[in-house]
């Protein structure tokens, strides 16, 4: 799939802006702090209803006006697709072929994206919760009802915590309600973890070999799911329920006291190994962004395998970040069969073949010319 036009208004520092792109590569040149990730996240905002860098909308909308809008035109291989995305400050509205969606759940999907940035590394790096925001987003968006399990978990939680830190002032208990509360967690709970160890499986399969290419054969990369409870890929559903139980029995006089939920898919992390030894622990700086980029490469290829079609690749600030040889090996997989857009800050950055015959668009201060 790739994306044909783009339309902003009043996003971030673009008041207006009207785009059209090649369906090969888009090289977006500009100077510092001009507009250029402003525009990478915009079509991964219209994608995702999400930013990549910020979980308050609110930033996304121009700091002079109540509302920003983006629209693009998506083309996919046996039809094309109108997206909107309005954000308010009261919230979004979302529209595929100018019909508003109820559920946000139903506009991700439509379009694939996948944004690979410095904070990226931080995926390696970075606190559990980035893996698992990596893991949701991804998941997300090639199984809608992921998000929807998600949302509902989400809910339950925020129920259950509540409850919890009032039952640590409290006498006496209200045992029965968190009983429901940890029964209806448990019940979304499995569900989550059984896609995400579905979707590592598929991740790392397509990961290792790529890893092995672009580390010239010298490492093995594997991707390993760490629940916060006892159980594996291969634990039925029943089982897993069955241990989140007697888990959160155990547990229950700690919760009380702590007043939180303390397992659970929202306590969970994700560990990768190279060689055997943890990357995150003894990898080399190198080491751990070939790791980033071996995820982000599988992950196009994941999408592709699910969806059948390419996403579209969004390569902010990275180019130079990798060496010659890394640098060719990410243009070259890429080649003629994923839209990609490149941000540089100036032409000489732009040595591969692939990006002298992009079409280049210069940014200057959230105008564009093309
Ligand atoms: N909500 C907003 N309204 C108006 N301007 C904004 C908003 N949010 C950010 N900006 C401005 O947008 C400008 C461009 O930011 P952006 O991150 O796109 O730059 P960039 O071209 O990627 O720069 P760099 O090369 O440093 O990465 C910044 O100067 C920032 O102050
Ligand atoms: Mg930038």
């Amino acid at each position: 799939m790739y994306i044909q036009e783009l339309t902003l208004q009043n996003y971030r520092n673009y008041e207006q802006l009207q785009l059209s792109f090649e369906d090969k590569v888009n090289v977006i040149i500009g100077e510092n702090a001009q507009g250029k990730t402003n525009l990478m996240e915009a079509i991964y905002v219209l994608a995702m209803a999400k930013s990549h860098r910020t979980s308050n909308d609110r930033e996304l909308i121009n700091w002079d006006s109540e509302y920003g809008k983006i629209k693009g035109k998506l083309q996919k291989q046996h039809s094309s697709l109108a997206l909107e995305l309005i954000i308010s400050k009261k919230g979004k509205k979302a529209k595929l072929n100018h019909l508003e969606q109820s559920r946000l759940s139903q506009y991700i999907g439509e379009m694939n994206v996948v944004m690979f940035a410095p904070e990226d590394l931080n995926l390696v790096k970075g606190s559990p919760q980035v893996r698992r925001r990596f893991i949701d987003m991804e998941l997300g968006q090639i199984a809608p009802v992921y998000l929807y399990e998600l949302s509902q978990y989400q809910k339950v939680l925020t129920q259950r915590n509540h409850l919890l830190k009032s039952m640590h002032e409290e006498t006496p208990k209200n045992e029965a309600m968190l009983d429901i509360f940890t029964i209806q967690l448990i019940e979304h709970g499995v569900n989550i973890l059984k896609k995400r160890f579905e979707f590592l499986h598929l991740l790392q399969e397509w990961a290792a070999p790529i890893h092995r290419g672009i580390s010239r054969g010298l490492e093995e990369l594997k991707i390993v799911y760490k629940p916060s409870i006892d159980v594996s890929e291969s634990t039925d559903l029943s089982k897993m329920k069955e241990v989140y139980y007697e888990n959160f029995q155990s547990i229950k006089k700690r919760e009380m006291f702590r007043g939180t939920t303390l397992i659970g898919p929202h306590r969970d992390d994700l560990h990768f190994f190279v060689n055997d030894k943890n990357v995150q622990v003894f990898g080399s700086q190198g080491q751990q962004r070939t790791t980033a980029l071996s995820l982000k490469l599988a992950e196009i290829e994941l999408i592709h395998s699910e969806v059948k079609e390419y996403p579209i690749l969004l390569l902010d600030d990275v180019l130079s970040e990798l060496d010659d040889y890394r640098q060719s090996h990410l243009l070259n997989t890429i080649q003629g069969k994923v839209q990609t857009f490149v941000t540089t800050t100036s032409v000489e950055g732009i040595e591969h073949e692939t990006l002298k015959k992009a079409k280049t668009i210069r940014v200057t201060n959230g105008t564009v010319n093309s």
